[in-house]
């Protein structure tokens, strides 16, 4: 029988996940419920997961590198998680009212972040993002907000343009609300020369790692100058770590390159797999959420949300911090990551293919086209040209590589993923083999 090809033998093999997308597409916009779920010709439809594998309604079965977005560090169902979200829900999921469980999750924030003096929960990381600078323009009184290009901080109006969707802004969003952020590369002298123009800068927002979870990565000092920048100026100095937060080390970026930001952006993994996001920072800056004391002039930053620190989220959020505070698991993470990044680029260099993959801690991006890599190696994004790594790939070919990856039972988070403390050295040969299959079809495709 002549070859089917990628795409077919993925519309083949998954004959339940393309009932249900036609079934999806009747009630959700493209049939999906978050952008990055979107797929060609249909995503796949996940029935059931453990640890570091998921398994979809046909029956397949999956090296999960998506780990719920990132937030699954300990991967799925971790026992000491599953745990003690199941003992909270006997207990009872929305009280309606302060509970002992979010004095203890602010406290282990408290413990681990190291700039975090007080919290305030949301239900998200966009939430998070737009608290964050609603503080820091009430604190400054300056309106004036500092992105960089292609940093991605949520949908929210503030954050929206620019980000990992593209370069434009996307539609919806009003010309004055734009106004208010200045969308610059990393480049300090752009943002001294900002500040000075316009005057009313009050916040500069930066994903710690870099775009994309680190995907374009913040040069190697960049961020303590930064710091350093803001402080002078009173500017409140933002760190996203929604991503990087309790991944890159149990205090995130801002421990692990000894950076203190004003204020720090939190979500996924601060969760433990649950819905919630937080806002963690200097008091006195947090203090525009606090009530005033009778008689007193003023307002304060009004802050309901039904969800916020919800008991449940609370949970199983304190288990996990509990369990990643010592740094092993990321280290372990960190270090399956490197092999599996070697492996890749392993197979690269055999097939005498260009690209590299390349990441920080335990993320990776897989880029195909662009750089050669001379060897079976790790590769830090800061070593990359950065230009080249903002070029990116080919989008039809990535999507092919994609499927032909779902086909031989590896699920990427886009073009690259996270790992887990639970992602075992099988995995990672596994998934090294499932890639090599995956560019000799694509080669043979004639999409290489
Ligand atoms: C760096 C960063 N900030 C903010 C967000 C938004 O978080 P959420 O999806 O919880 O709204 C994300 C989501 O991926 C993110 O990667």
């Amino acid at each position: 029988m002549a070859p089917m090809g990628i795409e077919q033998d993925f519309v083949d093999g998954h004959p339940r996940s393309a009932s249900l997308y036609a079934r999806a597409s009747r009630v959700l916009p493209s049939g999906v419920t978050h952008d990055s779920r979107f797929m060609r010709p249909f995503p796949v439809y996940i029935d059931h997961a453990a640890g570091a594998h998921k398994w979809d309604v046909d029956g397949r079965q999956y090296i999960d590198y998506v780990v719920g977005h990132g937030a699954l560090l300990l991967g799925q169902n971790h026992p000491v998680v599953t745990e003690a979200a199941s003992a909270q829900l006997l207990k009872g999921t929305h009280y309606g009212g302060s509970h002992e469980r979010e004095i203890e999750w602010a406290e282990e924030v408290v413990r681990i972040v190291p700039s975090a003096e007080v919290v305030r929960f949301t239900s998200s990381g966009t939430e998070a993002t737009l608290m964050a600078l609603r503080l820091a323009r009430a604190f400054t009184g300056k309106p004036g907000i500092i992105k960089f290009h292609r940093h991605f901080h949520g949908w929210h109006d503030y954050v929206a343009a620019n980000s990992k969707y593209g370069d434009h802004s996307p539609p919806g969003i009003p010309e004055s609300t734009l106004d208010t952020v200045a969308i610059l590369p990393l480049d300090l002298g752009m943002v001294g020369a900002t500040v000075e123009e316009r005057g009313d800068i009050g916040a500069v927002i930066i994903e710690s790692a870099g775009a994309s979870s680190g995907q374009l990565p913040v040069p190697r000092g960049f961020l303590q100058a930064l710091q350093a920048f803001c402080n002078e100026r009173g500017i409140v100095f933002i760190m996203d770590e929604v991503v990087t937060g309790f991944r890159w080390a149990p205090g995130g970026v801002q421990e692990a390159e000894r950076v203190t930001p004003d204020l720090t952006t939190l979500a996924k993994i601060l969760a433990g797999g649950f819905p919630g996001g937080a806002v963690a920072g200097r008091a006195d800056i947090m203090q525009g959420l606090a009530f005033l004391d009778p008689g007193a002039k003023g307002q304060k930053i009004g802050h309901p949300g039904t969800f916020n620190a919800n008991p449940l989220s609370a949970a199983a959020g304190i288990a996990c911090l509990r369990e990643i505070a010592d740094g092993s698991h990321q280290q372990r993470a960190a270090a399956l990551a490197g092999q599996l990044r070697a492996g890749l680029n392993g197979v690269l260099c055999r097939r005498g293919i260009h690209g590299v993959i390349y990441g920080q801690s335990s993320a990776f991006r897989v880029l195909i086209g662009g750089p050669t890599v001379p060897e079976e190696s790790d590769y830090d994004a800061r070593d990359l040209d950065w230009d080249v790594l903002a070029a990116g790939g080919a989008p039809e070919r990535d999507r092919l590589l994609q499927l032909a990856l779902l086909n031989r039972g590896v699920q990427l988070f886009g073009t690259g993923g996270m790992l887990s403390s639970v992602h075992t050295e099988d995995d990672i040969a596994a998934s090294v083999q499932a890639f090599d299959g995956a560019v000799c079809a694509l080669r043979d495709e004639g999409a290489l």
